[in-house]
Formats: C-alpha cells, structure tokens, sequence
C-alpha cells in the first residue's frame, strides 16, 4: 500500500476480532474524525479489509474492530473501498427497502428503508478528496457503515417506517 506520498508500506496484517453486541459502548460512540492518513490508518484499513474478506462482509467500520474513527471500508462496484472520514452530502428523494444483517450482531435482520441513491464525500487511502454518487446496494451498504460511524445500528430502524411493502431483498454482513 502506497501513501499519497508514494512511501510504500508493507504491513503485517492481522484478522481482527470483530466487536458484537448492541448495547457495546464502542459501537454506540460516535466516531472521531481521522485528521491524517499516517501509516497507523493505512495498517488499521489494512487490517479491516482481511477481517471484511474473512468474514465474507460487504463492508466494515472501524468501531466494529474496536476503534472509534470516522473510517470504514464498503463493496462499491464489487471492490472494498475504503473511505476515511465519510460524509453523505445528498440522499434521494426515492427510497428503497431491504433487509440487512450486521457482523456486530449476528443473527440479527432488519428491514431498513433508505435513500436509493447517495452522494457520499470521503478521503481515500493517498489522502485525497472524493465524491461519488451511488445507487442501490452500494449506497445501502455506505449508508450502513456510515451509520456506525455516527453509532447508530441497524435495530435502531426496528419499527420505523414499516408502512411501504418491503422487496425481497436482504443485505448481509456488513
Ligand atoms: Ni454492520
């Protein structure tokens, strides 16, 4: 992995255990936000990516591995993206419904009504500034990890908006 200032850094990267439970105080923290992109970041996303692939997720955020900053990793276009200090800066109008699961609480499904499309604002792993506006699945699943930036988990949704009928259609492991 290289940083914006082309250092390559090779790291030893580790599976992380990943934190469970909807009362847990780390997952219910709002995150701070990264001031850097140092190697300590480049290592902790690193580290995320293994975890997310071992765990066969569709994203993951750094609270769920323990560690209360505004970083997260999502699937966009099929590939882990990491996003460093993500911000949605425009939901749709149209929404969607599907149901989601959640690494941090296994076993658990929730029907969850989102904006179908997103346009998200984040820094990307060589500290530049990105834009991207995304649709469906890929905007759910930011949606998710930037709700557990913010603290915020799924069972929050229980009961919200049951009203509109729900597409079969389930998001899991993220
Ligand atoms: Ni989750």
């Amino acid at each position: 992995m290289t940083d914006g200032a082309g250092r390559l850094y090779s790291f030893v990267v580790a599976v992380l255990p990943i934190i469970t439970g909807a009362d847990t105080p780390v997952l219910r923290t709002p995150t701070a936000l990264v001031p850097k992109v140092t190697k300590d970041v480049l290592h902790l996303i690193r580290n995320m990516e293994e975890t997310c692939v071992h765990a066969d997720g569709l994203g993951l955020a750094a609270p769920q591995v323990g560690q209360s900053l505004r970083v997260c990793i999502a699937k966009i276009n099929d590939r882990l993206t990491p996003l460093i200090n993500p911000r949605i800066t425009w939901r749709s109008p149209a929404m969607d419904d599907a149901e989601e699961g959640c690494l941090s609480l296994p076993g658990v499904y929730v029907h969850v009504r989102r904006p179908q499309s997103i346009v998200v604002e984040y820094t990307d792993v060589k500290g530049r500034a990105q834009e991207r506006r995304l649709a469906d699945l890929d905007a759910r699943v930011v949606q998710h990890e930037v709700d557990h930036l913010d603290g915020v988990l799924i069972v929050d949704y229980v009961g919200v908006d049951r009203s509109r009928k729900t597409e079969d259609a389930r998001t899991s492991g993220v």
